[in-house]
C-alpha cells in the first residue's frame, strides 16, 4: 500500500482523464464568443432532459438559484410554510427565507438519512393546527446521491395540495424504480458545483419540469423576468443564467458521466465490504441506484468519530462531516424553527463522517482508508 495523500476529490486527475475533448469544447466557445446563452447552453439543456427523461430543462446559474427560481415561479412568500428536511445543505432552507416564506424542518430516516415521509405528514398537521402559516410546498432532498421516497412524499403532498420541488443537487443521475430522478416532483433542481457527481468548473445548475408553462416562467425568471423581447420586463426575476463556458465543460463531462457513476458504485461496494464490522456503512434506498455523491458512515458515538477523523488526517486522508449540525440548530435558522423535536437529524449529525469517493480513487486507496479506520476504531487483541 502506498502512502500518498488521498483527496476528497481529484479534479486534476479528472481533467487528464477527460482528455482533449474538454479543451476543444472550451476553444469552440472562445471562437464564437457567445458567452451568455450561447448554443452550448441549449445543447446541454436538450441532452440533460434526454438523460433523465424530463420534458423540459432550463439551465441556470447554480443549484441554489434553481431552487429559488422554482419557488419564485409558484409565488411562494410571506405566510407560506415550506417543508424540508432538517439534515441537508443550507441552500435548501436559505431560498425559502430569501423569499420571505417559513421553513418547516422535518426529521429524517435513521438508516437512509432521507426525509421521513411519516414525519413530513405529521409536520403538515402541526402547521395546520397552529393556524399561522399556509402549507404551500415541499422541498424533498435526494441526499448523498440516493433518492428520497418520492412515491410516498408526492402522495402526501398531493393530499395537502402542496407544490413539490426535488432538491436533486447531490443526486442527478440516480434512479428510483428504474427511472432517473428528474420527474419525481413537479420541478427538480440540480447543481453543477464542481464536487457534485456531474460537476462543472464553476457554479451552475438546472431545472427540470414536465410543464411547458413552468419552463417558460423559469426562462423568464433566470433573465430578469423578461418577456418575448429582451427589454420587455414582465416580472421581478434575477440574473440566473448558466454561462456558455460552463455548458461547454458540462457537455464533455456528460459524455463521461455514466462511466463515472459506475466507477463510484463499484467503489461504494468495495467500501461496504472493507468496512463491514468497523462502522455502520450506508443503507441503500430500496429499488434505487445511487450516484454516490457522498459515502457516509456512522460511528457508535461522537468520540469515536473524532478519533477516526484524527487518524485519517494523520494518514493524509481527507474526510468531511456532512452535516455537523442539523439546520434547525444553525444560528441563521434557529429563530425560524418552531421548536419541534428532530432527534434523528441531531443524532446522525453527531456520528456521521463522509469518506473520499470519486471516479479517480483507486482500490488501493479504499483499502488504505478502511485499514486506517480499522486501526483507529477496533481495539487490538492482547
Ligand atoms: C442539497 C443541496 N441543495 C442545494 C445545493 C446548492 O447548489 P449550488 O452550490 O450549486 O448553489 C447544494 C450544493 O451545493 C446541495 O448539496
Amino acid at each position: 500500500m502506498t502512502d500518498h495523500p488521498i483527496a476528497f476529490l481529484d479534479l486534476k486527475a479528472q481533467q487528464k482523464r477527460l482528455g482533449p475533448g474538454l479543451r476543444a469544447r472550451i476553444e469552440a466557445v472562445l471562437a464564437h464568443c457567445q458567452f451568455i446563452l450561447g448554443p452550448e447552453v441549449g445543447e446541454l439543456e436538450t441532452r440533460l432532459a434526454q438523460f433523465c427523461g424530463a420534458a423540459q430543462c432550463v439551465a441556470v446559474s447554480s443549484g441554489t438559484d434553481a431552487l429559488q427560481i422554482a419557488l419564485m415561479a409558484e409565488g411562494i412568500g410571506p405566510g407560506d410554510a415550506v417543508f424540508l428536511p432538517a439534515f441537508t445543505y443550507t441552500a435548501t432552507a436559505e431560498v425559502v427565507l430569501v423569499l420571505g416564506a417559513t421553513p418547516v424542518f422535518v426529521d429524517i430516516d435513521a438508516r437512509s438519512f432521507q426525509i421521513d415521509p411519516a414525519a413530513f405528514e405529521a409536520r403538515i398537521k402541526t402547521v395546520q393546527a397552529a393556524g399561522k402559516l399556509r402549507p404551500r410546498a415541499l422541498i424533498g432532498v435526494d441526499l448523498f446521491g440516493q433518492p428520497a421516497d418520492w412515491p410516498r412524499l408526492a402522495a402526501i403532498a398531493a393530499r395537502h395540495d402542496l407544490f413539490t420541488l426535488d432538491d436533486c443537487a447531490q443526486s442527478f443521475g440516480a434512479r428510483l424504480a428504474g427511472t432517473r430522478l428528474g420527474r419525481a416532483a413537479m420541478a427538480t433542481a440540480i447543481s453543477f458545483f464542481p464536487s457534485k457527481p456531474l460537476g462543472g468548473y464553476g457554479d451552475g445548475g438546472a431545472l427540470f419540469t414536465e410543464s411547458a408553462e413552468r419552463a417558460e416562467l423559469y426562462r423568464s425568471l433566470r433573465s430578469h423576468g423578461e418577456g418575448t423581447t429582451r427589454y420587455e420586463v414582465l416580472r421581478t426575476g434575477m440574473n440566473g443564467r448558466l454561462d456558455t463556458l460552463q455548458a461547454a465543460v458540462l457537455l464533455t463531462k456528460l459524455d463521461h458521466f455514466p462511466a463515472e457513476i459506475a466507477a463510484r458504485a463499484r467503489l461504494a461496494d468495495l467500501y461496504d465490504r472493507a468496512l463491514a464490522g468497523i462502522v455502520e456503512t450506508p443503507a441503500r434506498v430500496p429499488a434505487s441506484d445511487s450516484v454516490w455523491a457522498v459515502y457516509a458512515v456512522l460511528f457508535a458515538d461522537g468520540a469515536r468519530r473524532e478519533a477516526a477523523q484524527a487518524a485519517l488526517r494523520a494518514a493524509g486522508i481527507a474526510s468531511a462531516i456532512y452535516y455537523p449540525k442539523p439546520l434547525h440548530h444553525q444560528p441563521a435558522y434557529r429563530a425560524h424553527h418552531d421548536g419541534a423535536a428532530l432527534p434523528v437529524a441531531e443524532d446522525v449529525a453527531r456520528r456521521i463522517l463522509a469518506l473520499p469517493i470519486h471516479p479517480d480513487l483507486s482500490d488501493d486507496d479504499v483499502a488504505r482508508v478502511a485499514a486506517t479506520l480499522r486501526a483507529a476504531i477496533v481495539p487490538r487483541a492482547g
